[in-house]
C-alpha cells in the first residue's frame, strides 16, 4: 500500500491546492492531507476550520477517497506515524523552489525513509496562494475563480467577523 502525505498550512485550500491534490491521489494507494499548524505563520482560520474547510471542497469537488487531519508537530513524525512513506507538494514557479529544496532536503535528514514527491501546478494556478485569496477577499474582490464556494463564503463570513470584532 503506497500512502502519501501532502501537508500544508491550507489557509484556506485553493483551486491551485485541489489541482495536487486530486493529480497526487491518482499516484497513490491513499493520499492524506495533512493541515498543519505552522508557528511560523499566524492563520486566518484555525486549523481545525482549515481541516473543515478541506473537507468540505473535496465533497464540492467530488473528490474521494482522501483523508484530511490537523497536525503539530514535525512532518516527518507524522508520516511515520501514519505509515505514509512519501511527502507531496506542488510547486508553482521558481520561487518556490529554494523553500521546498530546503524543506525536501532537511525532511530527508531527518528521516531518510520519506520521499518527498513534487508536482508542478496547473499553468492556469500558477500564480494562486492562499495569501493572494484572503488579500482579495479582505479588499471586496470576488475570489470564486481561485476557491470553491464553500471557501469563498468562509471566507466572507471570517473576515466579516473579524471587523465587527475590531470595530466593537
Ligand atoms: O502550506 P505551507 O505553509 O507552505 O506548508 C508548510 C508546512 C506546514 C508543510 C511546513 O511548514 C511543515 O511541514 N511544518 C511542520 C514542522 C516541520 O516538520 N518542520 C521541519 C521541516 S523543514
Amino acid at each position: 500500500m503506497r500512502r502519501a502525505l501532502y501537508p500544508g498550512s491550507f489557509d484556506p485550500i485553493t483551486y491551485g491546492h485541489l489541482d495536487i491534490l486530486r493529480r497526487a491521489a491518482r499516484l497513490f494507494d491513499q493520499l492524506i492531507v495533512a493541515v498543519v499548524e505552522n508557528p511560523r505563520k499566524e492563520p486566518l482560520f484555525s486549523a481545525v476550520e482549515r481541516r473543515d474547510l478541506v473537507k468540505k471542497a473535496l465533497a464540492e469537488e467530488k473528490i474521494r477517497g482522501v483523508n484530511v487531519i490537523t497536525y503539530s508537530g514535525l512532518l516527518v513524525d507524522c508520516a511515520r506515524e501514519l505509515g505514509a512513506t512519501a511527502v507531496v507538494r506542488g510547486l508553482r514557479a521558481t520561487s518556490d523552489f529554494d523553500y521546498e529544496f530546503q524543506f525536501a532536503l532537511t525532511n530527508r535528514d531527518l528521516d531518510s525513509d520519506i520521499e518527498s514527491v513534487f508536482l508542478m501546478t496547473a499553468g492556469q494556478y500558477s500564480f494562486l496562494s492562499s495569501s493572494l485569496v484572503k488579500e482579495i477577499a479582505q479588499y471586496g474582490g470576488e475570489v470564486g475563480k481561485f476557491v470553491p464556494d464553500c471557501v469563498a463564503r468562509a471566507l466572507v463570513a471570517k473576515l466579516k467577523r473579524n471587523r465587527r470584532r475590531k470595530e466593537g
